[in-house]
């Protein structure tokens, strides 16, 4: 019943009373409008016990890694480390073509990685301690910062660790969870209760800079579920350029906030075409933007022509491996947004 800017400063205390003086948090970030709302949140409640972690599980966006780094670390002052794990998850993907089966092999990889990383910060801790430093609080909290109304980032991390409670066990996976476990993390949700809007609108007012806050949602397994059978380095490459490409264009178009989300495919087949007095047979890439309210029924979106053609005039000129485009027309249902 009261404004954002009162929500902000209850919800700030609120968290500085669960965590006392010196409790530590660590939480997962994406780069997201949730996680990056939330993790500016808990910086603003308790600074640097609040630890951030990115995991680059190799099929983020083009340079994403990075720029998220540089607005949570530089822009934001949040205390983040980004954990560099594309080797282990692409050696894990290699050769996986089920989507159900690269969505759990991205999941559990996440947790292992995330696991790994909040111990590494607690021995730090205990080593500083060793040498004569003040001892630091446990870390005792982990953050969810997604909001529940939309799918969210790794659903069975969130469902497994999160609802049921500190002793819960990680269902889809019974050889990891241990940490979790183990260190009895209790759960700090500041945004479970707030719609998308909301989440938005605090954002704005946490000074979170206007082009992320209104980012298109991008899923937790990333590029490995819109690239349509097994996932290589080589495969990632094409389409992190060719969906950049095109989210440049609708940005510069002005359709960018038109649109609910949009990004590219990268289908595992090959087509001829012809460059110069040359056949080629190469890679197909299919465009998809969508329009919708809650991404459980969306509409196809209908982009001016002249847009098409500018995008699949620079992904077939400067994408290699690339040399035919086509745009997705289907709605949702029967077809889902994503095509895995
Ligand atoms: P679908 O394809 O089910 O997508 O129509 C609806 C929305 O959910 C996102 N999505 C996911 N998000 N993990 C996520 O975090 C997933 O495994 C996943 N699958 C789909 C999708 O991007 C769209 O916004």
């Amino acid at each position: 019943d009261y404004g954002e800017e009162e929500f902000i400063g209850k919800e700030i205390s609120r968290i500085r009373e669960m965590c006392g003086p010196k409790g530590r948090v660590i939480g997962a970030v994406s780069g997201g409008v949730d996680s990056t709302v939330a993790a500016k949140l808990m910086h603003e409640a308790i600074g640097d016990r609040f630890h951030a972690i990115m995991v680059d599980n190799g099929v983020l966006r083009l340079n994403e890694a990075q720029q998220v780094n540089d607005m949570l670390n530089k822009d934001l002052g949040v205390n983040l480390i980004v954990v560099d794990a594309s080797e282990l998850f692409l050696s894990r993907l290699d050769g996986i073509e089920d989507p159900e089966q690269k969505r759990k092999i991205i999941g559990n990889t996440f947790i292992n990685v995330f696991e790994a990383e909040a111990t590494k910060i607690e021995e730090a801790a205990e080593k500083e301690e060793e040498n004569g430093a003040e001892a630091k609080g446990k870390i005792e909290w982990l953050l969810q910062g997604f909001h529940r109304l939309t799918r969210t980032l790794y659903p069975d991390v969130i469902e497994s660790i999160s609802f049921k409670g500190p002793s819960a066990t990680i269902k889809t996976h019974h050889n990891v969870g241990g940490l979790l476990k183990d260190m009895k993390l209790k759960l700090i949700e500041p945004l479970r209760e707030l719609f998308k809007d909301e989440v938005r609108a605090l954002g704005r007012l946490l000074s979170i800079p206007v082009h992320l806050v209104q980012r298109h949602p991008f899923p937790g397994p990333g590029l490995a579920i819109r690239i349509l059978g097994a996932v290589t380095r080589e495969q990632v490459k094409i389409l992190q350029q060719a969906d950049n490409i095109y989210i440049e264009e609708i940005r510069k178009a002005g359709l960018y906030n038109q649109i609910s989300q949009a990004f590219a495919v990268l289908l595992p087949v090959k087509a001829v075409g012809v460059m110069g007095d040359k056949r080629t047979y190469e890679q197909v890439i299919a465009l998809r933007a969508v329009t919708s309210e809650d991404f459980m029924t969306a509409d196809w979106y209908v982009f001016p022509p002249e847009v098409l053609r500018r995008i699949s005039s620079r992904i077939t000129n400067e994408v290699n491996g690339i040399n035919r485009i086509t745009y997705d027309i289907s709605s949702k249902p029967p077809a889902t947004v994503e095509w895995l």
